[in-house]
């Protein structure tokens, strides 16, 4: 499991997930190369790694333009010496219903998350491919954008677009033994505290009360540090092999998410016209039309109480 040697660049570490995922790799012996837009937890996110023994440097900029993620790798190489692993996490809410939406909140969404993914891949990357030695990209997607969500147009379309880079990145890589992979989070931070359904259990875990296991197994939502575990699994000689894949955490849930595949594929000797397919998509498709949204179980009238067995674990994303 050791990381000892190798250097990571963590976006939007401050806080949060990102700051989870920058303390576990220097855990496992990865200097860490730690960015945010905010200076004051940039430089405690660097204070709490070397206090623990790790090595850190903090890089202030927003990320979305080239120049930061160059700045990022550049850093990364003048002050540790190489690059092994990126995961590209910074990321911020604009939520609205479509009509309500504007162009800034789109913007704004699209450009921190899917721009600032393409941007520090594509200069992590182009470093990696010349250092010759493989690497570790680690993409943070979410389950809006596996599955969509009310009020997050923007949201959802940059993270189902970074799945969809990762699946791209993962051929196009695969060469230079980079492995691309995108995890999907569900943890107590800033950002959920701003949904209320999970309100209490963000309030819990930042008062240092144990989450009750319908949150933990049921919903799949615990704290940043249950979700750090899979990018130190990725990060590792474990998953050397593993890549183009989606891994879902949160508290207790592990799970791995399908890409889109067709369901069912029908054949039309002479092709399908508006009147065929009309006549034809009701006995075709009706067994088979897709849900959207994400599953909200109902919480049990104890949330203490412990889930049947198996339970959240059969839970179909
Ligand atoms: N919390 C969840 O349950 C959850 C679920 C799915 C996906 N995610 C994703 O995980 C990532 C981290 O989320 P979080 O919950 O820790 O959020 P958070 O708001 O707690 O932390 C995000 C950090 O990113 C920083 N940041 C914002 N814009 C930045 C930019 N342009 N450049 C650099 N840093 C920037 C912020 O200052 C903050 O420190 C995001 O990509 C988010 O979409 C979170």
């Amino acid at each position: 499991m050791s990381l000892h040697g190798k250097v990571a660049i963590v976006t939007g570490s401050g806080r949060g997930l990102g700051l989870a995922y920058a303390r576990e790799l220097a855990r496992l012996g990865a200097a860490v190369v730690v960015n945010d837009v905010d200076t004051e937890v940039a430089k405690a996110a660097v204070d709490t790694i070397t206090a623990d023994g790790g090595r850190a440097t903090a890089v202030v900029a927003p990320v979305g333009p080239t120049e930061t993620a160059d700045r990022l790798v550049e850093t990364a190489v003048s002050e540790f010496g190489r690059l092994d692993i990126l995961v590209t996490n910074a990321g911020v809410l604009r939520d609205t219903v479509l009509w309500k939406m504007s162009d800034d909140d789109f913007d704004t969404v699209l450009n921190v998350h899917l721009r600032g993914t393409f941007t520090c891949v594509r200069a992590a990357a182009t470093h990696m491919r010349a250092a010759g030695e493989g690497g570790r990209i680690i993409a943070i997607g979410s389950p809006t954008g596996q599955r969509g969500n009310f009020g997050q147009t923007n949201y959802a379309a940059a993270k189902a677009g970074i799945v969809g880079m990762v699946r791209t990145w993962a051929m196009e890589l695969q060469r230079a033994g980079i492995t691309v992979n995108a995890v999907v989070p569900v943890a107590a931070t800033a950002m959920t505290e701003t949904v209320p359904f999970f309100k209490d259990f963000v309030d819990a875990a930042a008062a240092g009360e144990p989450l009750p296991p319908f949150a933990r197994k049921v919903l799949g939502f615990g704290t940043p540090e249950d979700a750090a575990s899979v990018v130190g699994y990725l990060a590792s000689d474990a998953a050397a092999e593993v890549t183009g894949q989606a891994i879902g955490i949160g508290g207790d849930r592990l799970a791995l998410w399908s890409h889109p595949t067709e369901q069912v594929v029908a054949i039309a000797e002479d092709g399908w016209s508006t009147e065929t397919i009309s006549a034809s998509a009701e006995s075709l498709f009706g067994g088979a039309w897709q849900s959207v949204g994400q599953p909200m179980p109902k919480p049990p009238a104890d949330p203490a109480a412990k889930p049947a067995d198996g339970e959240g674990a059969s839970q179909k994303p």
